[in-house]
């Protein structure tokens, strides 16, 4: 673990105004500034510029929040990798559940938008997890492992570097309910076994599995002292500077 990066990743989904997306990295920056992990902020398309301009110079990463996987083209309404990568941003979180969710992605279009992020330079934060159902079934193992092996596909051991994993159970997301610490482990320390036999052990050690799904001041603590949990990526509580602060403070 100790040989890991920790990061802490806040994901806006669609809320801030570019008024209020000031605001709260104003906040925030010197709230993280001795940080002893990484600290990203990914937030809506009409935030990248605003973000990036305000945390030139900071330790604080900006990402946006879904990538589309052509290099260009007719696909109305949405963002090439490329688009992002001549901005500045760094980071970019694909397959998110939401998107799974609500717009239709797959495991095949998440493998494709994974391509072309890295494709672009991108570091891709690849969201993964598993339906209340399915975790009532006794198959989160076998969904997440497939989500991780799909969404992996044709990605080298050397590109491996650029993504970083996030297992965020269905059911835990917005939800209050966070996984205990020991639910988080289990699968993220599943998650790394996948990682292993794909690329072999080393590239499991290094890659960086985080968590996420109501993750919060409270709890942040207990989750990330476990083995296999290098980090989260927060929803709700990353739009409240000194919750999110305080998270970035147990990951360091
Ligand atoms: O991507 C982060 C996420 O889905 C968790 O959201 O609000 O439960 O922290 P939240």
């Amino acid at each position: 673990k100790a040989l890991r990066k920790a990061v802490i990743a806040g994901n806006w989904k669609m809320n801030k105004t570019r008024p209020e997306a000031k605001a709260l990295i104003e906040e925030l920056k010197p709230l993280v500034a001795d940080a002893g992990c990484d600290v990203v902020i990914c937030v809506p398309y009409t935030n990248l510029e605003t973000a990036l301009e305000l945390t030139k110079g900071t330790n604080i990463g900006v990402g946006a929040e879904n990538c589309h996987w052509a290099k260009s083209g007719a696909f109305t309404g949405e963002i090439s990798a490329d688009m992002l990568a001549e901005m500045g941003v760094q980071y970019v979180v694909i397959g998110h559940s939401e998107r799974r969710q609500y717009f239709g992605e797959t495991d095949v279009t998440v493998n494709k938008r994974v391509r072309a992020a890295l494709d672009a330079g991108l570091t891709v934060i690849l969201c993964v997890g598993e339906l209340l159902e399915q975790r009532e079934q006794g198959v989160t193992e076998e969904i997440v492992g497939m989500q991780t092996k799909i969404a992996l596909q044709g990605v080298s051991e050397k590109e491996l570097k650029k993504i970083i994993i996030a297992y965020e159970p269905v059911w835990a997301i917005g939800t209050g309910k966070t996984a205990t610490a020991d639910q988080a482990d289990e699968v993220n320390g599943c998650i790394r076994g996948v990682i292993a036999k794909l690329y072999g052990k080393a590239a499991a050690d290094a890659v960086t599995v985080q968590y996420g799904g109501s993750m919060n001041a409270g709890n942040a603590e207990e989750l990330l002292n476990k083995e296999h949990v290098d980090g989260g990526l927060i929803g709700g509580a990353s739009l409240k500077a000194p919750d999110f602060a305080a998270i970035v403070k147990a990951a360091s």
